[in-house]
C-alpha cells in the first residue's frame, strides 16, 4: 500500500491524477492519501478531502481559511492554511508525490518533498528549471527519484536507454505550436487573452496555456530536458508537430530514432508515473492512427516566438539565468492574464530582464548545495525589475499565485 500526496490537487494535473487513482486503485488496499494541497479553490479541495480522506488537507491562500474550515467542520481530517503549511505537508513522509502546483509557488514544496526520499512525479517544471540538477541530486541522495510528468519528457523517459546514453545523438522535443502557429510577429501584436487561452490540443491550466502560445513552455521544457537527462542544449532540438501524437523522440548514433506516441491526454504520462517501473493499466482513450492520418513536423519560428531562443540562451548561460527567465515569464504571464499588457510584452520583458541580469554582472554561477535562498532572491529581484512593465500589476501577487 502506497502513501500518496498531491500538491496542487485542484488543478488540471491534480484533478486528472485523482481521477486516475479513483478509477484504478483501491483505497485502503492500494493507497492512502497523506496530503492534498491547493492554492485558492477551497470548495474543490474540501470536496476532494471529504472523498479521499487525506491525513492532512492544506489551502495556501489565507483568505480562504474561514470557508475551508466551515466546509471541513466535523470531518476529523487535519487541516491547515498558508504557504508554509503547504511546504510542511509536502515534507510529510509519502511514497509517491504528485508535484502539480503551478509556477515558482511549487519550488519550496517540491524541494521539501525531494528531501523525503519519495518518488516524485514532477509536473511543476518551473521548480526543476530553477533548481537544475540540484533537485534531482537531492531526491536521489534521499533515496527517491524524479519521474517526469510533462508528456514530452515522459515520452523521452520511456525511450531513453540509460545504458546506451553514449549512443544518444539528440533529444527531439515536439511542440504543438499552440493557438498562434503560423502567425507572424505583426499578427501577434493584437492577439487577445481569450485567443491565447484556446489551446488546439490540450486542456490545461491558464499559465501553461499562455506559455504554450508564446512557446515559453517549450523553452522551459528545453531547460527541463537538459537537467532531467543531463544533456547539453546543443543536443536538444524542437520540432513543431501540430497533431500532438508523437510526444517526443530520442535519436541514437546507429540511425534509429525511438518515439513515444499516444493520445493528447495527460492521464497517459501520469499513469506511467503511477505505475513506474511497471505499466499502470486504465481505460485509456482509443488511439487510432488511421483516423489521425497525417503527421507533420516543422521547425519552430523563433522570429515570431522568441521565447524558445531566450530559454536556450538562459540554459547556455546557466547558473541563475534560468531562474531569471522563469520569473520574468511568470510575472508577465500573470500580467497578461490580468489584462494589463499585450502578448508581445511577454518576450520583450523577458529579454530585458535577462539583459539586466547579465549587465548587473549577477553571480550567474551558483552552487546550490541545499539552499534555495539564492533562487528565491533572484526570483524576487527579477519580479521587482519588471514592476514598471507590468501595467500596474502587483508583481508580488504572482509570487504567491
Ligand atoms: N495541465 C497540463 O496538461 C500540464 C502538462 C504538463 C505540465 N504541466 C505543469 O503542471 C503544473 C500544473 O499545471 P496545471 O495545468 O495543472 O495548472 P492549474 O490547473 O493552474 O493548477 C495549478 C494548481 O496549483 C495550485 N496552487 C497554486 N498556488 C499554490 C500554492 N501556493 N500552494 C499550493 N497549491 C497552489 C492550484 O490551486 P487552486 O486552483 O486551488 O488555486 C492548482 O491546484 C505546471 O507547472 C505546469 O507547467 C501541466
Amino acid at each position: 500500500m502506497r502513501r500518496i500526496s498531491i500538491l496542487g490537487s485542484t488543478g488540471s494535473v491534480g484533478v486528472s491524477t485523482l481521477n486516475l487513482i479513483e478509477e484504478t486503485l483501491m483505497p485502503g488496499v492500494d493507497y492512502t492519501i497523506e496530503a492534498l494541497c491547493a492554492g485558492r479553490n477551497a470548495a474543490l479541495l474540501a470536496e476532494q478531502a471529504l472523498k479521499f480522506r487525506p491525513a492532512v488537507a492544506v489551502i495556501a491562500d489565507e483568505a480562504q481559511w474561514p470557508l475551508f474550515q466551515d466546509l471541513m467542520r466535523g470531518s476529523g481530517i487535519e487541516i491547515a492554511c498558508g504557504i508554509d503549511a503547504v511546504e510542511t505537508a509536502a515534507a510529510r513522509q509519502a511514497d509517491w508525490v504528485m508535484a502539480a502546483i503551478v509556477g515558482i509557488a511549487g519550488l519550496k514544496p517540491v524541494w521539501a518533498a525531494a528531501g523525503t526520499g519519495a518518488t516524485i512525479a514532477l509536473a511543476n517544471k518551473e521548480s526543476l528549471v530553477c533548481c537544475g540538477r540540484a533537485l534531482i541530486e537531492r531526491a536521489e541522495a534521499a533515496g527517491g527519484r524524479i519521474l517526469p510528468v510533462d508528456s514530452e519528457h515522459n515520452a523521452i523517459f520511456q525511450v531513453f536507454e540509460t545504458t546506451q546514453r553514449d549512443h544518444i545523438r539528440r533529444l527531439i522535443l515536439t511542440a504543438s505550436g499552440g493557438p498562434f502557429r503560423g502567425r507572424t510577429r505583426e499578427d501577434l501584436k493584437t492577439v487577445t487573452r481569450e485567443q491565447a487561452l484556446k489551446h488546439p490540443n490540450w486542456s490545461m491550466g491558464a499559465k501553461i496555456t499562455i506559455d504554450s502560445a508564446t512557446l515559453a513552455n517549450k523553452g522551459l521544457e528545453l531547460i527541463e530536458a537538459a537537467y532531467l537527462f543531463d544533456m547539453p542544449a546543443s543536443q536538444i532540438d524542437v520540432l513543431v508537430h501540430p497533431q500532438s501524437v508523437v510526444h517526443s523522440l530520442v535519436e541514437y548514433t546507429d540511425g534509429s530514432t525511438l518515439a513515444q506516441m499516444g493520445p493528447a491526454d495527460m492521464r497517459v504520462p501520469i499513469s506511467y508515473c503511477l505505475g513506474w517501473p511497471d505499466r499502470h493499466p486504465w481505460k485509456a482513450p482509443a488511439f487510432d492512427l488511421r483516423a489521425i492520418g497525417t503527421l507533420t513536423f516543422d521547425a519552430p519560428d523563433e522570429e515570431a516566438f522568441p521565447m524558445l531562443r531566450l530559454a536556450r540562451e538562459a540554459l547556455m548561460i546557466g547558473g541563475l539565468m534560468p531562474v531569471v527567465f522563469n520569473a520574468a515569464n511568470e510575472v508577465m504571464v500573470q500580467a497578461f492574464l490580468a489584462g494589463r499588457i499585450g502578448f508581445l510584452d511577454i518576450p520583450e520583458a523577458v529579454a530585458h530582464a535577462m539583459k539586466k541580469a547579465e549587465s548587473r554582472s549577477m553571480a550567474l554561477t551558483v552552487n546550490l548545495g541545499h539552499d534555495i535562498g539564492q533562487i528565491l532572491l533572484t526570483d524576487a529581484e527579477t519580479r521587482a525589475e519588471l514592476a514598471g512593465r507590468c501595467g500596474a500589476f502587483d508583481v508580488s501577487q504572482a509570487a504567491t499565485a
